[in-house]
């Protein structure tokens, strides 16, 4: 693809501990009227508005231009009055009647989403958007080269969490409208500006202040991010399946076959190798105590200051879990705590012990890339027939 992919604005307001809404039903307000009338103008000067779906069924939100003249002044420059309004998905789940929809025609929003649930978006919201696939997963490099293609110069991305965090950690931000507002939220379960992730823009690549401002009693703060970083992630072998994948893979196959028998557990193998393919450490399921996960063991015997890990790649059987009832932290938590940019597993986490494992959704909204090794699924799971 070669037209150009829009520059990208992050605009975000929080509480001054880092919240971007609280724990009640209706959205909180964070903004005061003048910084409400600043996000519309940013609004006029973008030519499209993003959000994640998460935000479109809490908020139920517009997303439209609010001043008038403000549309003039688009409509005189040959624009369309609103800004393409743009939805982010990956499940799916989007009620046709939000009012997102139901202003202006159909070819003025468009939905993202994996192309396994295209067919049934599109038939649901038949006449109010157009959807369009990205491939296996949410693929936010190929959403950037489409905008580009339909001519998207300024892409305004306005939340949630997960969506601020898969645009930063995949490198893809040009600058952050952050707005603080003058007060605390205070409550852990409050969604936060950013879930944990691997940030190009780290104590060692700081981010370049470019303006501050005070607007009521609101501190605007501008944020340049210096350099596009998301070549490491476009780099071939990052994001394909080497032969050498396939043999560590097999490897934490053959170590899943050494798990201690369980009735209520799966027997999982692990590697974690180096970029220069030193293996680092392996590990199994039950191969310290009764609860210790694959995943869990290969990383405890690495020092988690070992620089290697943050280009390192975990090799996995299963799908790294989201939760468990063993331990506080899953396992998909524990390979981001340890930096490693890069997993491969064999086999996603039936719904047998958990209902709905999030682990590569968690590990990928983090930016970490998760690759799939079909050929090996069957094997992973073979090990563990006996659980049926
Ligand atoms: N203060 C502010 O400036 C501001 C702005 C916006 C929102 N908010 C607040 O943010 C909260 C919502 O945030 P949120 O994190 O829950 O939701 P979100 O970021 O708006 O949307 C998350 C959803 O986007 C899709 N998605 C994101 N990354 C994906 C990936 N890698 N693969 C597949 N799908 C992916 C998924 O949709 P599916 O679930 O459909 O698969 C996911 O559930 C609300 O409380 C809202 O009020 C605050």
């Amino acid at each position: 693809m070669t037209a150009r992919r829009p520059h990208v604005l992050l605009s975000v307001a929080m509480s001054i501990d880092g919240h971007i809404d609280d724990t009640a039903p209706e959205r909180l307000l964070l903004s005061n009227p003048a910084d409400l009338d600043r996000v519309d103008q940013l609004r006029a000067d973008s030519d499209a508005v993003l959000i994640g779906a998460g935000t479109l069924r809490s908020d139920n939100p517009r997303l439209l231009v609010n001043s008038e003249q403000r549309q003039a002044e688009r409509r005189a420059a040959g624009l369309p009055g609103q800004p393409l309004r743009i939805v982010l998905t990956g499940g799916g789940d989007l009620d046709p009647e939000l009012r997102l929809w139901q202003y202006g025609d159909g070819r003025a929003k468009l939905v993202y989403s994996p192309d396994a649930a295209v067919a049934r978006l599109t038939a649901r919201l038949a006449g109010l958007a157009e959807v369009v696939g990205t491939g296996a997963g949410l693929d936010l490099g190929a959403v950037l080269d489409d905008l580009g293609v339909r001519g998207v110069r300024r892409l305004m991305v306005e939340g949630g969490g997960a969506v601020h965090t898969l645009f930063l950690t995949s490198g893809l931000v040009d600058e952050i409208r952050l707005a603080v507002a003058p007060f605390f939220v205070g409550a852990d379960e409050a969604p936060r500006f950013v879930n944990a992730g691997r940030f190009p823009q780290d104590a060692l690549h700081r981010m370049e202040l470019v303006g501050t401002d005070a607007v009521g009693d609101v501190a605007l703060l501008h944020y340049r991010v210096p350099e596009k970083q998301d070549e490491k992630r476009e780099q071939p072998a990052a994001d394909r399946l080497t032969e050498d994948d396939r043999r560590r893979l097999a490897l934490a196959v053959e170590l899943s076959r050494q798990c201690p028998a369980s009735e209520t557990a799966y027997s999982v193998g692990a590697v974690v190798v180096a970029d220069d393919g030193t293996e680092l450490a392996r590990g199994y399921s039950r191969e310290t105590d009764a609860t210790v996960h694959a995943e869990e063991s290969a990383l405890a015997k690495i020092d988690p200051a070992d620089p290697r890990l943050r280009t390192a790649t975990l090799y996995t059987t299963l799908e790294p879990c989201s939760r468990r009832a063993s331990r506080p932290t899953p396992c998909a938590q524990l390979a981001l705590a340890a930096g490693i940019p890069r997993v491969v597993l064999a086999w996603r986490e039936p719904a047998l012990f958990v209902a709905d494992c999030q682990g590569i959704e968690l590990l990928e909204q983090a930016g970490v890339t998760v690759l799939e090794c079909p050929e090996l699924a069957e094997e992973a799971r073979a090990v563990n027939a006996h659980l049926w």
